[in-house]
């Protein structure tokens, strides 16, 4: 529900307040595809966005950065502790991030707040970064609302998290959706690339949803999942995921399944034993 049009501290742009999201959000979106950055946090994702928009020559408000933009002292002092600075004793780091990225504001929307309740954007998405789906019910609201608009043979989504061994939905979901989704490229740390080849039907987002899911559902996508990917390191990530797969409750938050992975103890990344586990019907 929007509430009224203000500028937050340190913002050049206009913006409007969004009083579900308890943050502020933009105004209404042109018909242009646009990029969408699913946790941004300090900016850091944003930042690299901005950069591939100004090298490429675009201009023009293409950039939806989502996050709740707040750090306690503990995060602050671990990613911002080297510049100096104190950590801001509201713990909200909104105006942090627009000083950082002031160079880039005629590009970007913050959206602060929860994005379970902020709004989505109306125009078709091209880019779709995903760092925010830290449980399987903003996977799920990510799908059923951001997937939808994207662009059949254009959109390319960025799975974050994808070979980390905590949200497994990652992996479960895009392996369920894979007749919508070609896996395209990875980063050596975590991230996978997809491009979207058909429009999701809702049959399809139903599907996906994780209310859907048993944990066999889990471990048997997870396996199918890695004949995608054919290298050691994609292969041991996925062989983690198995594992917490095997030691959680597959829809705890993500960083629960993190610890309770850990604390039980992560397997040695034996090859064979690897491969062996990752190929077993
Ligand atoms: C790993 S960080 C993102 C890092 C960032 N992409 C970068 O490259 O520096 C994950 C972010 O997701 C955000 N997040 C998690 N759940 C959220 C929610 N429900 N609404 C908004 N943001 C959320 C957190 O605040 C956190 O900043």
């Amino acid at each position: 529900m929007e509430r009224s049009l203000g500028r937050a501290a340190g913002c050049r742009k206009r913006i409007s307040f969004h009083a579900d999201a308890g943050g502020e959000t933009h105004a209404p979106l042109a018909d242009i595809p646009i990029i969408c950055d699913l946790g941004a946090f300090l900016g850091g994702s944003t930042v690299s966005l901005a950069d591939g928009l100004v090298a490429a020559g675009h201009q023009g408000d293409l950039i939806h950065s989502y996050d709740f933009f707040r750090a306690t002292r503990r995060v602050w002092e671990e990613y911002m502790g080297e510049s100096g600075r104190p950590w801001p004793e509201t713990g909200d780091m909104m105006s942090v991030v627009f000083e950082m990225l002031q160079d880039y504001d005629q590009l970007i929307t913050f959206y602060p707040g929860d994005v379970m309740k902020s709004p989505v954007p109306d125009g078709p998405i091209e880019i779709c970064f995903v760092d925010i789906s830290k449980t399987a019910e903003i996977n799920d609201h990510i799908i059923a609302n951001y997937f939808t608009k994207l662009i059949p043979g254009k959109s390319i989504v960025i799975q974050q998290d994808y070979f980390h061994f905590s949200p497994l939905w990652d992996i479960v979901t895009m392996e369920v959706l894979k007749d919508y989704f070609t896996p395209i490229g990875y980063t050596e740390e975590f991230s996978a690339l997809f491009l979207y080849t058909r429009e999701l039907d809702a049959e399809a987002i139903e599907r996906a949803h994780s209310r859907n899911f048993t944990r066999d559902q889990f471990v048997s996508n997870i396996k199918t999942a890695s004949r995608h990917w054919p290298y050691a390191k994609q292969k041991a990530d996925l062989y983690l995921a198995l594992q917490a797969a095997d030691v959680t409750n597959v829809t705890d938050k993500a960083w629960e399944i993190a610890k309770k992975t850990m604390n039980a103890g992560l397997p040695d990344l034996d090859p064979a034993a690897m491969y062996a586990a990752l190929d077993a019907e």
